[in-house]
């Protein structure tokens, strides 16, 4: 037996790691174990050509897509205090060189010792403690090679980091079932050349639908890149072209609201993802329309506090943030960082979600952090309950700039290079690069 803290930390992706980095910091205090359904730890960034189910008969995890290169800066896509290395000069690295930057940061922490891979976690239960307001947590596992037998522990915390890119979203579309073509979700597509001479339609155009449409536009005859929104970039190519999003679809293509057909070989839903939590019970967290309960800061369990979730915020500076989310974290199950009460908790989550409201955010946006600083505001937060600094200003001027820059110049922004020169400042390496050959770069 051992008094130590048992923490299990469900997946090795970059939150994964992190949580791990934190907790075997203090290894008088944790003892902590990875469990990882995957053969190798990444997370998403754990490439493979493969799509539908793996060798295990699991479901892909990864996302990921062959040609793809990281769409903000590495400077802030950095796990704080690990830099990239030197001689990797351009922002916008590979996935292959994030993947391998991830590798390099398991091996530095000298945490690939605490990642179980080919471990499927199947479920997870509190044990409720008599007397106590405390729970340990049960957690069912199975080696991937061996789905068919279980295996269980008992850990006194979980920290749930199962990303949340993997459970696909797509639209139910008058007229889908009619459809003779392929249809397809993103997190199936791999390589643009499977587009070759073909017309394809794309639903939902974020930064999925954006990059992949960009893409695919090489190989295909024609792309017709169909969203809602009112934030588009004005500088995406002009012969994408660009339509609201289609309402229904036919034996042989789709139709625009304003009734015109137009006749396609594929049509791809870049719609995003939907929270899915398969190892928890429903009476633990309900979700309803995207917004997650009961939880604190989009973290905590009010209820059970020693249940952490790392994958509930969207669209920030993931890595960055993981490393901040697990100081936190491990601050809260040791106590030194105090909760309030339930109901002040409860209240607290409320209030955030009616403020996203009254601000206009979509009801589904409840812990979008990517509008109106909110992922800095969370960090804030989350830094002054833990009594740890909070993450560097140039942080925030980096992403409002990188973001600013894709909006103007969504073609060539990732030619542009940088270098953080302090807490508060960054400079072009590539001036030439800059905003004023905005219209330059994107004719
Ligand atoms: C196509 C694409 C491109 C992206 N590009 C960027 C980018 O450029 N920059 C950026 O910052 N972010 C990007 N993201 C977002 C991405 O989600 C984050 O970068 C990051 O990978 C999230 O880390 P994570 O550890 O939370 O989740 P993940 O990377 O998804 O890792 C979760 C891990 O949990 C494991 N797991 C899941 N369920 C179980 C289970 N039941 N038992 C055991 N293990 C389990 C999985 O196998 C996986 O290894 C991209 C996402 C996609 C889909
Ligand atoms: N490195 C890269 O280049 C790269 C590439 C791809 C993805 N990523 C990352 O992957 C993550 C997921 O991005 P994503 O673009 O796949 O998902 P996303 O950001 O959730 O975008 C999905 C888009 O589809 C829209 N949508 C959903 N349902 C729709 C419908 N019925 N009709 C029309 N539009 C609909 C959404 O609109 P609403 O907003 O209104 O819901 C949204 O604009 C992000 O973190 C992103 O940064 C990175």
């Amino acid at each position: 037996m051992t008094d130590k803290i048992r923490v299990c930390v469900i997946g090795a992706g970059p939150s994964g790691c992190c949580s791990l980095r934190q907790l075997t910091a203090e290894c008088d205090k944790f003892e902590a174990i990875a469990y990882e359904r995957n053969l190798v730890p990444g997370g998403i960034w754990a490439y493979t050509d493969r799509t539908g189910t793996d060798e295990t008969g699991l479901p892909v995890h990864s996302a990921m897509y062959n040609n793809l290169k990281i769409n903000i800066p590495k400077e802030i896509q950095e796990f704080p205090g690990f830099p990239y290395p030197k001689e990797w000069k351009k922002s916008y690295i590979t996935r292959q060189q994030c993947l391998q930057y991830i590798n390099d940061f398991i091996d530095h922490f000298n945490i690939r010792k605490n990642i179980k891979t080919h471990t499927y976690v199947r479920d997870v239960s509190p044990i409720e403690i008599p007397g106590s307001k405390k729970v340990k947590w049960n957690v069912v596992i199975s080696d991937t090679r061996k789905l068919d037998e279980v295996k269980t522990e008992i850990f006194d915390s979980v920290f749930v980091c199962i990303g949340h890119d993997w459970n696909e979203y797509i639209p139910n579309i008058p007229g889908m079932e009619d459809f003779k073509g392929k249809i397809m979700h993103s997190r199936n597509y791999r390589h643009a050349e499977l587009f070759e001479g073909l017309d394809v339609a794309i639903l939902g155009v974020h930064f999925t639908g954006e990059d992949v449409s960009m893409q695919i536009a090489k190989h295909a005859r024609k792309v017709y890149a169909c969203h809602d929104r009112t934030d588009f970039p004005p500088s995406f190519p002009k012969h994408i072209e660009q339509h609201p999003s289609f309402m229904r679809m036919t034996k042989n293509g789709v139709v625009f609201p304003d009734g015109t057909e137009v006749k396609v070989d594929v049509v791809l839903f870049c719609t995003g993802y939907r929270y899915s939590y398969p190892f928890l019970k429903n009476d633990i967290i309900q979700i309803n329309d995207e917004r997650i309960t009961p939880i604190y800061k989009h973290m905590i369990h009010i209820k059970y506090p020693s249940l952490i979730f790392f994958n509930i915020p969207r669209q920030l500076t993931y890595f960055p943030h993981f490393n901040e989310m697990a100081k936190f974290a491990v601050r809260i199950i040791d106590g030194r960082a105090k909760l309030p009460t339930e109901d002040e908790m409860l209240k607290d989550s409320e209030d955030d979600y009616q403020s996203r409201l009254k601000d206009g955010m979509k009801p589904r946006y409840a812990h979008y952090m990517g509008l109106n600083n909110l992922q800095w505001h969370f960090n804030t937060d989350i830094a002054k309950m833990g009594n740890f600094p909070p993450l560097p200003p140039v942080l925030r001027k980096l992403w409002d700039d990188a973001l600013d820059e894709r909006q103007m110049n969504i073609t060539h922004s990732n030619e542009f290079n940088y270098e953080i020169m302090g807490e508060d400042s960054y400079k072009i390496l590539n001036p030439e690069g800059s905003k004023s050959r905005v219209s330059l770069a994107t004719a």
